[in-house]
């Protein structure tokens, strides 16, 4: 096994960590990570010679990359995810579970030999500000140079992490695509992977370890992401007493200049990075963005949940990403991105279903193939250029609307959580919890209809994704709901905590359209939590919590059309459609027996009444 450069750490426990794995995988190669550009631009031009990766033409994408992975390989793997605690009970009744002793018995079989003919790589990563007193220390092992080069853009790596782990406790987080290659064999330019039953994304809880096998897609492979910085976060941060969510953050700033930090969790494919991006369309507000996807949050001495982005960059949606919908996200990704399952212009630029303007006549798809705007399937359908899990990933230093303090090592003080999900029906435009408890009981019931996000879930139908974290909870989700009523206990004291809303961009009529024009006027929304926030805005109580009357949403210069009669429809309480969200409520409930506080049970009967 060939040393490719200098061990750079004299940290024991790590060095004979990467030692057993080198001894279990068996790559030809070592190599540690140092986070430089020379090693990032050197990794590039080997998958590109390497046919991995197509260049894009420096004139229209600068220092950016195309990768079309394999058909099967586009996104998380929930039915492949586990949450091995020591007892299922731990893991609860959302999550995966294997038997850990089982587990790693089955993975280290695959392990055996799987980087056989590849370089193991290395990755020091800090999530959050490199030494920050919230940032957490991990190292991935991979043998994939594409999770290096994605690791590099969304987490900080290297030397300089290194440095501030010295002798301490790192996450361990194992990875390969699992996919050895036989002596002289190449990838030949085809996305290495595994075929699904022997992909494996694995949570070890009690022992903080993260493994995954067989995918080299987004949140399967980039550990830092989704396991570490929620599945294994959330179990710190119960027994902390702090939260890991899915959640992102922006700064919002009122025609007076004061500003407020706001958060909200959306299920995945929902709005997140859209909404932490948003160009006001009301006159005089502002909004920045601190982070698109993850947030965890700590009490300071005030009593302020105070909240960071532990990532460096985007992993975001392209399809759908426009210079309409979301501008600064269409300029982060303008040059230093890699782009995976877009499609490939003529001229190298990159190309997908909703960027704004028509498709040129002949693209290469996400697949690889000839595609022109005719192009059907075999049963006649229009055959899409991209995924519609195809992301862009880009440096959060590279938005313009990058808040100035997105880095602050201790935080953003949080004025409100939102959330929401792609609701058709029943739940309003907005309204405001009546308290704390009854913002964790809106947040235990979130609800979406499906999106592309994860491979294995119909999509087109409504699912529950309580506070937008049922695949990303690494316990048992009774007990995280018991967490959210704790964390408001001590928060409650000094009187600071976050007010708790609920959004919904996406009613439709009944013909089927969109009945809020969304993106930048959702700053219309925004507009009236803030006031809220302050005590002030027109508002209604109601059944199903506080509600902005009409008038209180202000349409000035609204580019889209939103009757008021319209608007009021957005703004009512739909009795019918809430008697039905109440049993779809109990039946959800009822899977958390034993570990559904009492509450949240207490909660959904003062609803049940109130509705009556
Ligand atoms: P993950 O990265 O998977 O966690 O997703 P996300 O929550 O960041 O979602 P994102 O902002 O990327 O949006 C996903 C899709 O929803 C995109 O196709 C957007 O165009 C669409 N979308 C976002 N905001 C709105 C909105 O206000 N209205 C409508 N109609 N669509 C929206
Ligand atoms: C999500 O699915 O919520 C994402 C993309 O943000 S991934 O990194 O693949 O999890
Ligand atoms: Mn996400």
């Amino acid at each position: 096994m060939k040393q490719l450069n200098a061990v750079p750490t004299t940290n024991q426990k790590l060095v004979a960590w990467v030692n057993e794995w080198a001894a279990i995988c068996k790559p030809d190669a070592i190599y540690w990570c140092d986070g430089s550009k020379e090693e990032y631009d050197r990794l590039c031009n080997e998958m590109v010679e390497s046919g991995l990766a197509v260049r894009l033409n420096p004139e229209k994408r600068p220092n950016s990359l195309l990768f079309r992975s394999d058909p099967s390989d586009v996104a998380r793997v929930e039915a492949r995810t586990f949450i091995a605690s020591e007892t299922k009970e731990a893991a609860g009744p959302t999550n995966n579970w294997i038997d850990p002793k089982e587990l790693k018995k089955t993975m280290l079989g695959l392990y055996d030999g799987c980087m056989k003919g590849r370089t193991m790589y290395v990755i020091p990563f800090s999530m959050g500000p490199v030494g920050s007193p919230i940032a957490k220390i991990g190292v991935e092992i991979t043998d994939s140079a594409y999770v290096v080069i994605n690791m590099e853009v969304m987490t900080r790596v290297g030397t300089k992490v290194l440095e501030v782990l010295g002798d301490g406790e790192f996450v361990p987080c194992v990875h390969s695509v699992g996919k050895p290659l036989a002596e002289g064999e190449s990838d030949n330019g085809v996305w290495p992977c595994a075929p699904i039953e022997k992909k494996y994304i694995a949570q070890f809880p009690e022992t903080r370890e993260i493994w995954s096998f067989g995918s080299g897609y987004g949140g399967n492979a980039l550990l830092g992401k989704k396991c570490l910085a929620l599945r294994i976060a959330t179990v710190q941060a119960r027994d902390e007493g702090w939260l890991a969510e899915h959640m992102l953050i922006l700064k919002l700033t009122n025609p007076q200049g004061e500003g407020k930090y706001v958060t909200g969790a959306f299920p995945s494919a929902c709005g997140k990075t859209n909404l932490a991006m948003l160009i006001p369309t009301l006159p005089g507000w502002k909004v920045e963005t601190v982070g698109d996807d993850i947030s965890w949050m700590k009490f300071d001495d005030e009593g302020h949940l105070r909240a960071i982005n532990p990532e460096a960059g985007f992993f975001g949606v392209a399809p759908g990403t426009s210079m309409k919908s979301n501008k600064n996200a269409m300029l982060s990704c303008a040059k230093d991105t890699i782009f995976t399952n877009v499609a490939l212009t003529d001229d190298g630029d990159v190309w997908w279903e909703g960027i704004g303007y028509d498709a040129p006549a002949h693209l290469i798809d996400w697949k690889g193939n000839d595609w022109t705007p005719d192009t059907v399937d075999a049963d006649g359908k229009p055959v899409k250029a991209a995924h519609p899990n195809a992301r862009f990933t880009a440096k959060a230093n590279n938005c313009p609307a990058i808040a100035a303090e997105w880095e602050d090592p201790a935080g953003v003080p949080i004025a409100a959580f939102l959330f929401g999900g792609r609701r058709p029906s029943t739940l309003p435009l907005v309204y405001q919890s009546k308290n704390w408890e009854h913002g964790v009981f809106i947040g235990s019931t979130v609800g979406s209809e499906v999106t592309a996000a994860a491979l294995d879930v119909k999509a087109g139908t409504v699912r529950r994704d309580p506070f937008a974290m049922l695949p990303f909870c690494g316990y048992n989700m009774g007990d995280y709901f018991k967490h959210w009523l704790e964390i408001g206990k001590a928060g409650e004291a000094k009187g600071n905590l976050p007010k708790i809303f609920c959004v919904n961009w996406f009613r439709k009529s009944p013909e089927g359209k969109f009945m809020w024009p969304g993106f930048g006027d959702n700053s219309r929304v925004l507009a009236w939590v803030f006031d809220r926030c302050n005590n002030a805005g027109e508002y209604q109580e109601t059944a199903i919590g506080t509600l902005p009357t009409v008038d209180a949403i202000n349409l000035e210069g609204l580019e889209g059309e939103v009757s008021k009669e319209d608007l009021a429809e957005l703004l009512k309480v739909d009795k019918e459609g809430w008697k039905n969200e109440l049993e779809m409520i109990k039946e959800h409930y009822k899977k958390f027996e034993g570990h559904l506080p009492a509450e949240l049970e207490a909660q959904l009967k003062e609803l049940e009444a109130r509705l009556a």
